[in-house]
């Protein structure tokens, strides 16, 4: 089975190419952005004027943070009650577009608290949502996840609702402006969910198509990620590509142990999300089959595990983890079962141990 019901836009000028699939998404638009990128990489200039040309109103919600929080997204959910917006556009990165979708959950079901978000009992019910990304690691655009920071856990936990966008727009030109620093550490995520998607007992030949490919993309733009390439425009709409397509293998498989390890070292740390998962990446690469190993490596253009990790260091400049909170990643991935049962290798105390760096 293979589904994603978004339908999707890339390329240069996507969102003013194909508006009307924006503007017919309701009558008044919450648009919800993180601080100030969305106006600098020109994607909310964009969005507000092909919504002014057309007629439609919006309201603006720029308070999401990184890593956002089930607080926030419940304060967001009264906003755009207060201004009776009927369909949400997310712009930004990750943070800003996944909780653009659990927004436009709680939406639909404003007499419910936070808990609706984790009920699996409830259905998916959601506003309209459009979503512009304007990083290249989430992939959110295409999948149906939303990654919240749970305070009362100290961790992050996804929705357990398949939130997708109605609507996505892919275009590279958004990272133009981006820093450097999130260019690179998002890119990194989106290798990782090729990697993680690859092997999880999740996979099909569809899923392996969408990373392949993706993976074929992506070692295309190496030079780009590591500062030794100046980036064209083709590279930046590559990035995003391949990043769409990593989000389209793990909207169907989902991720693995880097990810379950990642969510306590980015809360306790404040370490982006690509980063923090790309800690554990080698180790990861080094514990799988051998096929699936070479297949990897082949594709994302590296050597070894070690030449990848030098890869990682090069581009994010991690600090070490301290050894706490790498065993607290460790102790919280154990008590995983789901994240644990996905791999399709042999995994014991003693691999996981390894992968956490413990
Ligand atoms: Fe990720």
């Amino acid at each position: 089975m293979y589904y994603i019901p978004t339908r999707l836009f890339t390329g240069q000028d996507a969102l003013k190419n194909n508006k009307d699939y924006l503007t017919g998404l309701g009558t008044k638009a919450l648009i919800v952005t993180g601080s100030k990128s969305a106006k600098i990489n020109g994607s909310f200039d964009d969005v507000a004027q092909i919504l002014e040309d057309s007629g439609k109103e919006f309201s603006v919600y720029e308070g999401i943070q990184e890593n956002p929080t089930v607080e926030s997204i419940m304060e967001a959910r009264e906003f755009g009650r207060d201004n009776v917006c009927d369909f949400v556009v997310g712009i930004g990165g990750g943070s800003a577009l996944d909780a653009s979708k659990a927004i436009s959950l709680m939406m639909a079901h404003y007499n419910d608290g936070w808990e609706y978000l984790y009920d699996t009992n409830k259905s998916n019910d959601m506003l309209p949502l459009a979503a512009v990304p304007t990083t290249c690691g989430t992939g959110s655009e295409v999948t149906g996840v939303s990654v919240l920071t749970r305070t009362d856990l100290k961790t992050k936990k996804s929705s357990v609702h398949k939130l997708y966008p109605n609507v996505s727009f892919v275009d590279g030109k958004y990272l133009k402006t981006a820093p450097r620093s999130i260019l690179r550490n998002t890119a990194m995520d989106a290798l990782s969910h090729m990697i993680e998607g690859t092997i999880h007992t999740k996979a099909t030949p569809y899923t392996r198509m969408c990373a392949s490919h993706g993976l074929d993309i992506w070692r295309s733009c190496k030079g780009v990620i590591d500062g030794t390439k100046e980036a064209s425009e083709d590279d930046l709409q590559s990035l995003m590509d391949a990043s769409t397509m990593a989000g389209m293998t793990i909207a169907q498989t989902g991720t693995t142990i880097p990810h379950a390890l990642s969510y306590p070292i980015t809360i306790g740390l404040n370490i982006p999300h690509g980063k923090s998962v790309s800690y554990f990446l080698a180790e990861f690469v080094k514990a799988m089959n051998k096929e699936d190993r070479d297949f990897i490596l082949t594709k994302s253009g590296f050597g070894d595990p070690d030449e990848l990790n030098e890869f990682f260091k090069k581009v994010c400049e991690p600090d070490e983890i301290p050894l706490n909170y790498r065993e607290i990643a460790y102790e919280e991935l154990c008590s995983n079962k789901a994240k644990l049962s996905c791999v399709p290798f042999e995994i014991n105390d003693s691999i996981l141990k390894r992968i956490a760096g413990i």
